[in-house]
């Protein structure tokens, strides 16, 4: 079964709680058994993770295998990390960036993703929905992805 991790980075932990009126009211431990369910559906192994720690996100993320999928919101961390990019970068593993919010449409300093250049695409402003269309994205790309002929690139 293919894995896919889902990593959320700093402050995120305070998912439900933390203005709702921009996160939302769902808890994260009511997202991420969303997204377990919805992997597993579609014969997916979905594993989630939080960290408040930007050095363990480095080691989770460094730690994938060729095989998995990453779904990253950073958190702040997006705005200010290149060991973030750097870490993305180095392992060859298609991270996909996510944001409840639209970063876009907030203060200014939350317009600027220093990632997004390590990703794939980015999702942003849909609230949950972000996380469930990154996993959806996911799902088809495991699908139909065209096999480059390296199969440590390939999700099995
Ligand atoms: C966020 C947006 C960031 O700017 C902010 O620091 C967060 C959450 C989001 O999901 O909308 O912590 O990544």
């Amino acid at each position: 079964m293919s894995m896919i991790c889902v990593l959320h980075g700093v402050n995120l932990h305070l998912l439900g709680t933390r203005e709702p009126d921009i996160y939302g009211g769902t808890s994260l431990e009511e997202l991420n058994q969303k997204l377990i369910i919805m992997g597993r559906e579609n014969q997916l192994d979905v594993e989630c993770r939080q960290t408040n720690h930007e050095g363990e996100m480095v080691d989770w993320i460094t730690g994938l295998t060729p095989a998995d999928f990453l779904i990253l919101n950073p958190g702040a961390w997006t705005h200010t990390s290149y060991a973030l990019f750097d870490a993305i970068k180095g392992v060859n593993v298609p991270a996909l960036e996510v944001h409840l919010s639209n970063i876009y449409a907030r203060e200014g300093f939350r317009a600027h993703s220093v990632v997004a250049g390590a990703c794939v695409g980015q999702i942003s402003g849909l609230g949950t929905d972000s996380y469930l269309l990154a996993l959806a994205y996911a799902v088809e790309f495991q699908k139909y992805r065209q096999p480059k002929g390296d199969e440590n690139t390939e999700i099995k």
